[in-house]
C-alpha cells in the first residue's frame, strides 16, 4: 500500500535521539555513559519522599484528595510556593520584590511539556524559532516534529550574541521570513549543552531586539526562558530571569522543574505565562491531560513547604560541584591540550571542543571507537539547528558528569581520551 495511513506530523517525527541514548544507557550496563542527562542515583531523596508520602497518605484526607484526580493549572498551594520561590530567587529574599501571580503559573508534567506545548500554541509548519547555536537537542526534536524550522544564534560564553540575533532578524525582515519568526528559545541556566549562563542585560537586551522587529513581523515575538538548571549551580551567584526585564509581562514565557534539583523520575515542571497565552496554552493541556499527576505535584509541595526541597538542593549542589571538579581533573589528565572546554559552574554538562578535522558524530571513528571502549557520549552536531545558512559542526562532544559515580566519571573520560589519542595518531600518520 502506497499511503501509510499516518499524519503529516507522525510522518515527520524522527527517532528522538534521546530515547535511543537513554535506551543505550539503561540496556549496557557495561557502558559508561557520559551522554544521558540522568541526574546522581545515589543522591535521589528516596527516604525522603517515602517520609512525604506516608505522612501525605496517613491522613485520609490528604491521602484521598491526593489520589483523586486534580485541576488542568495544577495544584494552587503549590503554585503558589512556587510563584513565591521564583519571586525570591529573581529579587532576592527581600520582600519587597514584585511577587510573580500564581494565576499566570501552571504544572507542567516536567518542563518538557511545557515546551512541547508552547511550540503547539504558537507555531505552525513552516514558522521559525530561534535557538542558541548549539541548544537542547530535545528541542530541536521537538520543532522537527512540528515541521517547524529552527535558526541558530550564534552562542558565546556569556548568552547569544547580540548583535548575531538583530542581524538574523534582519536578514529575515528582508527576506521576507519575519511573519513566520514566533519566539526566541533561550537556555539560559548552565546551559544544556554547552554550561553557559546567560548575563541578565543580555535576556533584557535581546528582548528588546526581538520587540523592535515585532512590528514588521505583525504579530508578538516570545522568549522562552527555559531554567531547567538554573538550581544546580555550585559556583557564583544566580542571576535573575528575564521575567524581570522590561516589557516582561506580555512577551516572556518562564519554565521551570523540580525534576533535576529534586527527582528526575518525578517530572513536575512549571510555567509563567503571558495572561493571554496563559489561557491558549492552558486549553491545550486540558486536551493533553487535564492536569499533571496529582499524586506528585502534592509531593513536591510537601517537600516544598517541609523545607526537604531546600536541604536536599543543598546536598545536591555540593554533590555535583565534587562531581564536576572530578570530571575536570580526569579530562586535565587525559584529554590532549588541543581539547577546549570550561569548568562548569552548575547543571550537568561539559562541552568540549575538538580540533575541526576530528569528526564526533554516530558515523565518526571516534563515536564508534568509543563505543568499543564501551563509552558513550552526546555527539556535538545532535545539538546545531539544520539551518540552510551555515553547516553544522561536527567536532564537539556534550560530557555529563550527572549520572555516572566519580569513578565512573575519571574511568570513562580515560577511555575517552584513549579513544581520542587512536584517533589523533591516525589523523597524524
Ligand atoms: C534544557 C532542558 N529543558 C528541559 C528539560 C526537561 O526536563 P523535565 O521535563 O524533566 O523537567 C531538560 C531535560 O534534560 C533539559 O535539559
Amino acid at each position: 500500500m502506497g499511503n501509510s495511513g499516518l499524519s503529516q506530523l507522525a510522518t515527520r517525527t524522527g527517532e528522538p535521539a534521546v530515547s535511543w541514548l537513554m535506551a543505550m544507557t539503561l540496556s549496557r550496563p557495561s557502558l559508561i555513559s557520559l551522554a544521558a542527562g540522568f541526574t546522581d542515583s545515589t543522591t535521589l531523596p528516596r527516604l525522603e519522599t517515602e517520609r512525604l508520602l506516608s505522612d501525605l497518605l496517613r491522613s485520609p484526607k490528604k491521602g484521598r484528595a491526593a489520589l483523586q484526580y486534580g485541576t488542568t493549572p495544577g495544584d494552587p498551594e503549590l503554585r503558589r510556593l512556587t510563584a513565591r520561590r521564583l519571586a525570591r530567587m529573581d529579587n532576592g529574599e527581600s520582600a519587597s520584590g514584585t511577587p510573580y501571580d500564581p494565576g499566570r503559573l501552571f504544572i507542567t508534567s516536567g518542563s518538557q511539556q511545557l515546551l512541547y506545548m508552547i511550540s503547539e500554541c504558537l507555531c505552525d509548519p513552516g514558522d521559525i524559532v530561534l535557538v542558541e547555536d548549539p541548544t537542547y537537542f530535545v528541542f530541536l526534536a521537538i520543532a522537527q516534529s512540528h515541521g517547524v524550522r529552527c535558526r541558530g544564534v550564534r552562542l558565546n560564553p556569556d548568552g547569544i550574541d547580540l548583535p548575531a540575533l538583530d542581524h538574523m532578524l534582519d536578514r529575515l525582515r528582508k527576506s521576507g521570513e519575519l511573519h513566520r519568526v514566533k519566539f526566541l528559545y533561550l537556555v539560559s541556566y548552565h546551559q544544556n549543552p554547552t554550561g553557559a549562563t546567560t548575563a541578565w542585560a543580555k535576556k533584557a537586551e535581546a528582548l528588546r531586539i526581538l520587540r523592535h522587529y515585532e512590528r514588521a513581523a505583525g504579530h508578538p515575538i516570545y522568549l522562552l526562558e527555559d531554567a531547567a538548571y538554573r538550581e544546580l549551580r555550585f559556583h557564583g551567584s544566580d542571576v535573575p530571569s528575564s521575567l524581570q526585564a522590561s516589557g516582561a509581562a506580555g512577551r516572556v514565557i518562564y519554565g521551570g522543574t523540580y525534576s533535576k534539583p529534586f527527582a528526575t523520575g518525578v517530572r513536575v515542571g512549571f510555567g509563567i505565562l503571558p495572561q493571554r497565552l496563559h489561557q491558549v496554552a492552558l486549553r491545550l493541556k486540558g486536551n493533553h491531560d487535564f492536569g499533571t499527576s496529582n499524586l506528585l505535584q502534592q509531593l513536591v509541595r510537601s517537600a516544598l513547604a517541609s523545607g526537604v526541597y531546600q536541604h536536599h538542593l543543598d546536598l545536591l549542589r555540593a554533590r555535583y560541584a565534587a562531581k564536576a571538579n572530578a570530571l575536570c581533573r580526569a579530562l586535565r589528565a587525559h584529554f590532549p591540550e588541543a581539547v577546549v572546554w570550561r569548568e562548569p559552574t552548575g547543571g550537568l554538562y561539559v562541552w568540549a571542543r575538538l580540533p575541526h578535522r576530528i569528526r564526533t558524530g554516530t558515523g565518526s571513528k571516534l563515536f564508534q571507537g568509543a563505543l568499543r571502549h564501551e563509552v558513550l557520549y552526546v555527539p556535538g552536531n545532535l545539538c546545531y539547528a539544520k539551518d540552510p545558512t551555515r553547516r553544522r559542526p561536527d567536532h564537539e562532544m556534550r560530557i555529563s558528569f550527572g549520572g555516572e559515580s566519580t569513578r565512573n566519571l575519571a574511568e570513562g573520560v580515560a577511555r575517552l581520551g584513549l579513544s581520542l589519542e587512536e584517533i589523533l595518531t591516525q589523523v597524524v600518520a
